[in-house]
């Protein structure tokens, strides 16, 4: 009876609790298409939308009522090219969509996603000239600045585009936008629902094993980790989560920036569907999810699941 006695009340155990949940720890991703008239249901994500510009605000607004302090915004454009140039449009997508929700909701944080595969013909994240693809990454940041944004994330995970972005927002002033690095992301099979709520079902083939990393890499995570701190990083990021929490407490152990992990679209899939069919009990499998990985160190979880828990944090 040792251990037990620490147990005896619901009081006394959450009392005793190591780790929490909180709202503030978490960052609802917000889709917004330019070719919508009312929001789209994406399939495989019962529950998550994409937004049209006359559903955001409403969107947005029951967001924020729930406490939620930040969203990461993606941005589906009408038109793709070869150069993914809509992406760095002073009045793209992604830049009205942050002029519209921080004139009436100045104090909720807008990350931005930073990446070009929503945003080219062939659905990759990088131009086949690599100088040519941190330019642009560094064109769309900057103009993401222009129009409000709060934190840039970049996510194409290739090597210079943290430094390229910092030089970028610096050399215009920016130097209070911080860049959240999608330091550690692995070639996952769990991203299989994003490519429909991005608007890539269609025009991505072939997979991106040549710049994300092999799941079976652990130590090669500290390589990419403190390569993005070098580059100026203030934030680092695992993803996906919950399979990858091994690696979050490593970076946790060697590195003191905030740590944000990333809850993909197939880890969402996979909850809702078992939830939907009754066989796991939704809300304590959520929270002891979202819960293990605060517990292996991260700071921050961007989840589909943000604003559905937070009420009952
Ligand atoms: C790419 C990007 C992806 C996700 C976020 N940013 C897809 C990819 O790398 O293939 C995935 C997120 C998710 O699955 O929820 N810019």
């Amino acid at each position: 009876m040792r251990l037990q006695r620490l147990r005896t009340s619901q009081a006394w155990r959450e009392m005793l609790e190591e780790t929490t949940l909180q709202v503030q720890d978490l960052i609802m991703p917000v889709f917004i298409h330019e070719g919508l008239q009312q929001p789209q249901e994406i399939s495989a994500m019962p529950g998550i939308s994409q937004q049209s510009f006359s559903s955001l605000l409403t969107e947005i607004e029951s967001i924020a009522a729930t406490g939620i302090k930040a969203i990461i915004l993606f941005g589906i454009p009408l038109k793709k090219d070869s150069h993914a140039s809509e992406a760095f449009n002073p009045n793209g997508v992604v830049q009205r969509a942050i002029q519209e929700i921080k004139s009436i909701f100045p104090e909720l944080i807008i990350i931005a996603d930073c990446c070009l595969c929503e945003y080219t013909d062939n659905g990759h994240c990088a131009l086949s000239d690599p100088a040519k693809t941190l330019l642009t990454l560094q064109k769309i940041a900057v103009s993401y600045a222009h129009s409000g944004v709060d934190i840039i994330a970049p996510s194409g995970m290739l090597d210079g585009m943290v430094s390229a972005i910092r030089h970028g927002l610096d050399s215009e002033g920016f130097h209070r936008i911080s860049i959240m690095s999608y330091a550690v992301k692995y070639a996952s099979a769990f991203y299989g629902p994003f490519r429909e709520a991005a608007g890539s079902l269609d025009t991505f083939k072939g997979n991106r094993k040549h710049h994300q990393m092999n799941p079976a890499q652990r130590r090669e995570a500290l390589r990419e980790a403190e390569l993005d701190c070098a580059e100026g990083a203030d934030i680092l990021m695992v993803k996906p989560a919950t399979l990858y929490l091994d690696i979050v407490r490593d970076l946790r152990n060697r590195f003191d920036h905030p740590l944000a992990v990333y809850h993909v679209s197939g880890e969402y899939a996979m909850l809702k569907a078992a939830a939907q069919r009754g066989w796991i009990d939704e809300m304590p499998a959520i929270q002891e999810t979202l819960l293990s990985m605060k517990r292996a160190g991260a700071h921050m979880i961007i989840t589909y699941f943000a604003k559905q828990i937070a009420p009952f944090l």
